[in-house]
């Protein structure tokens, strides 16, 4: 699909069978996600511009490539993302957070808004999204269209695993928003969960039901 891109890395993969496991512990999938969103988030910033700056080595003076450009902001969709955001925050610890409360409201699988904060300057840096699981799409269509409404301008959206209905929804709502996933399920069941994706992902990072 345009615009989705799946990390195919056998790190990636194998960590997801882990989480599609059911009888992995609540920590396991905790830490397992964390893991993959650091992956994830290597691949993501792959083309971010560096430029060279001037370091001096214990030996000489250098010219050494620096990150550039658009500063981050990564911007869990609450609560599964969270611990994703984690995961990226520990590749780019300088990256500033946005908190995007959404809950799916169960029989309409429509979004809700309850929590919604971003750091001033959304609009001139580059925003990575996160939710671990892309369903309907509604969720991450409705994140993206309030992000906008903020100013936010330039985004990328990362998740675990992106059902085929919510990717092509996300791509054609938002068609300026390139998707990161570790895989792709193809159906959605009767109630929106991914097939056969991996459960209910808030409920599996914090030990809920
Ligand atoms: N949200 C989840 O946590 N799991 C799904 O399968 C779909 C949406």
């Amino acid at each position: 699909m345009d615009g989705l891109t799946i990390v195919g890395h056998p790190l990636v993969q194998h960590k997801l069978s882990l989480l599609r496991d059911r009888r992995s512990s609540t920590q396991l999938f905790r830490a397992v996600v964390r893991e993959i969103a650091t992956l994830l988030c290597y691949e993501v910033t792959r083309d971010l511009r560096t430029e060279l700056i001037e370091i001096e080595t214990p030996i000489t003076t250098t010219l050494s490539p620096a990150i550039a450009g658009k500063k981050l902001v990564f911007a869990p969709i609450l609560r599964a993302g969270l611990a994703m955001a984690d995961g990226m925050l520990d590749l780019v610890p300088s990256a500033r957070v946005a908190h995007i409360g959404l809950y799916r409201e169960p029989v309409s699988l429509q979004a809700v808004e309850y929590y919604f904060k971003t750091p001033e300057d959304v609009a001139e840096r580059l925003v990575i999204v996160v939710d671990p699981m892309l369903a309907t799409g509604h969720t991450a269509i409705a994140a993206i269209d309030r992000l906008k409404e903020a100013g936010a301008s330039d985004m990328r959206f990362v998740c675990l695993l992106a059902a085929r209905p919510g990717a092509e929804a996300l791509r054609a709502a938002h068609p300026d928003v390139p998707i990161w996933a570790a895989a792709m399920d193809d159906r959605l069941n009767d109630h929106g969960y991914i097939v056969p994706g991996l459960g209910d992902a808030g409920d599996r990072t914090f030990g809920t039901r």
